[in-house]
């Protein structure tokens, strides 16, 4: 199947569902084990089939299948939010003492995970202090187990170069683990670029309607976790799990059982099957969604670019962009939605900005089907001092704009209205 095709069906076929066309929502917590055979089989991970939705369910598999299909995995997880989905791809291969290596543009609920959380955990998460490829080699020492990094992030937008980092990650004998929240499948697939692990918060794009949260990891199958000697967690006998081995037992999907059997089983932090049903529809117009996000999104970034009022626009499809050239290689048909850009006038003329605003709704999500605005100065990042906004990139003047499916000329006239009433204060 091709791409379109997976969108809409992968992973469900009817006759297993009482031949419904539509994915069904099973809303039970357990499953009937039939016979104690059958019970035991399923415990020892022998028989195929679902024991308790915490660990799967129906609904929340034809998402899993689907989105491992999309990306171009052997298998996927799915989560109740990306925080819960990012947490577990690491956690699944890293323990207290070690290490990982990130980049320093991440969005903000990541950074916290990684220097606050985590380091109660016990695991060092070194920032690389620039986006080449050196400067991440440069923090890996014995101790690192992954690297992670956003591709378009949240909200520097910046593009670091996957495959020579990829490279890098092989090199050392480990996995490189991307966040393709803000790209999704439709514009940037990161294994087919070197990536082990590919993250989302389904959240965005990937249900894309802003009415369900959810995470999910998907696992290339392409790291030898054994040749790499780093893993015994995946090597050894997992005492938690009758001593199971899941190298041996699983080969390629390895990493993912694991993930499942023994973060989601502890961890908890599964989705509803609500929400995965609602994430599967959304999903099924990604194509369509992400194609008039982009021409939307470069649009409005060409026409904020040329008005007088606006100082600076940062979005990797401008020829402008110090990243135009890495997004032509890793996002050829397209940047998805969001732009920054800078505001003249400080932060009364922000507020003037937002509070004229009609169509776009003044929130912090992104990837909805509605166009957002975000003032981090004065709202998600307004108890930082003000040396740690400049730090995180939030000036007075950054406004991030996730750009939604609305008639863009509505859109821009919009923006002209609120910009004008801006400068008149
Ligand atoms: C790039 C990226 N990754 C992960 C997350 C976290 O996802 P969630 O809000 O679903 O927990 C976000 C949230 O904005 C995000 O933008």
């Amino acid at each position: 199947m091709k791409f379109d095709t997976k969108l809409l069906h992968a992973g469900h076929n009817p006759k297993e569902h009482q031949m419904c066309i539509n994915v069904p929502i099973y809303p039970t917590t357990a499953f009937d084990f039939d016979d104690v055979e059958r019970g035991a089989g399923l415990f020892d991970l022998k028989v195929a089939g679902d024991i308790y939705t915490r660990l799967s369910n129906p609904t929340n598999n034809i998402l899993e299948t689907r989105l491992a299909e999309l990306e171009g995995g052997v298998g996927a997880l799915s989560f109740s939010s990306g925080q819960a989905a990012t947490t577990a791809a690491i956690l699944n291969i890293t323990s207290a003492g070690e290490e990982v290596v990130a980049a320093s543009t991440l969005y903000g609920g990541t950074c916290n995970l990684f220097s606050s959380t985590f380091k109660k955990l016990g695991i060092n998460v070194k920032f690389a202090k620039g986006e080449e490829p050196e400067d991440f080699e440069r923090e890996i020492t014995d101790k690192t187990r992954c690297i992670f990094i956003e591709l378009l992030s949240n909200p520097a937008l910046n593009i670091i170069d996957i495959e020579k980092l990829a490279e890098v990650a092989h090199r050392h004998g480990i996995p490189l683990i991307v966040d393709n929240t803000i790209p999704s499948p439709y514009l940037c697939r990161p294994i087919e670029w070197g990536a082990d692990i590919v993250v989302h918060s389904t959240t965005k794009y990937i249900s894309g309607h802003g009415n369900a949260m959810g995470g999910a990891i998907i696992d290339s199958g392409n790291f030898d976790w054994a040749a790499s000697g780093k893993y015994p967690e995946l090597t050894t006998p997992d005492e938690s799990y009758h001593g199971i081995v899941y190298t041996e037992a699983f080969g390629k999907s390895a990493y993912i059982v694991k993930a499942r059997a023994q973060i989601l089983r502890d961890m908890g932090a599964c989705p509803s099957p609500f929400n995965s049903y609602l994430t599967i529809s959304g999903l099924e117009t990604l194509s369509l969604r992400m194609r008039r996000h982009c021409d939307s999104a470069l649009k409005i970034a060409e026409w904020l670019e040329a008005h007088p009022s606006i100082s600076w626009v940062n979005y990797p499809g401008l020829k402008s962009s110090k990243y135009y050239e890495l997004a032509q290689k890793y996002t050829p048909k397209g940047c998805s939605s969001i732009i920054g850009f800078g505001l003249k006038g400080g932060a009364r003329a922000g507020e003037k900005f937002i509070n004229s605003l009609t169509i776009p709704i003044h929130t912090t999500n992104i990837g909805d089907t509605r166009s957002i605005i975000t003032y981090p100065y004065l709202t998600t990042h307004r108890q930082l001092s003000d040396e740690q906004k400049v730090a995180c990139g939030v000036t007075d003047d950054f406004m991030r704009f996730s750009v939604g499916l609305e008639d863009i000329d509505d859109i821009i006239e919009d923006l002209e209205r609120a910009i004008k009433l801006s400068q008149c204060i």
